[in-house]
């Protein structure tokens, strides 16, 4: 009896219009799949490689301050997040944040290897712990900012995310199968870039496939809706760094 009632909440939950947002890696294909659990098979572990040794490098390292990168379990799940000034910082920024600040140094740039590299060996320490990010507090008005462009229609296709991501997840689309749109596993290393990327450049791509205006890396309109997508994937695992088509 409760066996079959659990088989009808899907259906339920699509009735009552609330999404089913489900783990990326459920809409992978099997190659890839294990492909991204697999060190060997997986081209994102040289970032990773890179991204453990320059955590010793520079004065004072990242290591003098923050001991073992291990320490850094969970870190990657609570970004993005408001800091103690009130800028809403990602991992990435977070990174900058201490190169500039605390090392002294000029920033690493966007999208470049070293930066990738660092976001893709500390997302690392926390795959398969739960995304927890905040919404509430300082957070609340940013994930509002990030909700509202989600959900609103944009470019020539004028479409929202969700009228793809939401109601088309499963389906496939040029090869792909459409995902819930989850940032959980980025940075990640894409076939068709042949090398790692972060979520700002995929979200780029997904706002050129609509025919939309392409935000700059690191903007207030990709952050905000980092911060929207990671709160609907709050509770499922971090599944960084990602392998991808
Ligand atoms: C001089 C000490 C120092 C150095 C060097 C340093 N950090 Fe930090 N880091 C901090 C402090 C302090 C914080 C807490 C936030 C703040 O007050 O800036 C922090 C916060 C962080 C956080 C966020 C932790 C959290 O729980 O949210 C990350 C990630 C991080 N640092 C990465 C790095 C990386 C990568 C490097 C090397 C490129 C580095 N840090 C170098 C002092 C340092
Ligand atoms: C026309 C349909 C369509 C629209 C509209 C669309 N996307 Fe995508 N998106 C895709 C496809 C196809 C992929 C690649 C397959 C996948 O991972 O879902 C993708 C991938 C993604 C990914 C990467 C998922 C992963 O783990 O690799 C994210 C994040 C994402 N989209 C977010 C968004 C956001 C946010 C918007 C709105 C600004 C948006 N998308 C609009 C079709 C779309």
């Amino acid at each position: 009896m409760t066996r079959g009632w659990r088989k009808l909440l899907p259906l339920l939950a699509l009735l009552l219009g609330a999404a089913d947002v489900r783990p990326t890696q459920d809409y992978l294909s099997p190659e890839i799949r294990a492909a991204q659990e697999d060190p060997s098979r997986h081209p994102g572990w040289l970032w990773v490689e890179e991204g453990e040794a320059l955590w010793g490098r520079g004065e004072p390292s990242c290591a003098a301050c923050h001991g073992n990168i291990a320490g850094m379990a969970g870190v990657a799940a609570r970004y993005p997040l408001v800091a103690t000034d009130g800028a809403l910082l990602d991992l990435e920024g977070r990174i900058e944040r201490c190169r500039t600040q605390h090392q002294g140094e000029s920033a690493f740039g966007r999208e470049s290897e070293p930066l990738l590299a660092l976001a893709a060996a500390i997302a690392l320490q926390s795959r398969g712990m739960p995304v927890a990010v905040a919404t509430d507090g300082p957070a609340a008005a940013f994930l509002e900012e990030g909700r509202h462009f989600y959900e609103t229609r944009q470019g020539q296709l004028n479409l929202s995310c969700g009228q793809c991501h939401d109601n088309n997840a499963g389906r496939r689309l040029r090869g792909d199968v459409i995902s819930n749109g989850l940032g959980t596993g980025y940075p990640a290393y894409r076939l068709e870039w042949n090398t790692m990327g972060s979520l700002h450049r995929r979200l780029r791509a997904c706002s050129l496939g609509v025919r939309a205006e392409q935000f700059p890396l690191g903007s207030r309109e990709y952050l905000t809706l980092e911060l929207f997508l990671a709160s609907r994937a709050n509770g499922l695992p971090v599944e960084a760094p990602g392998l991808r088509r």
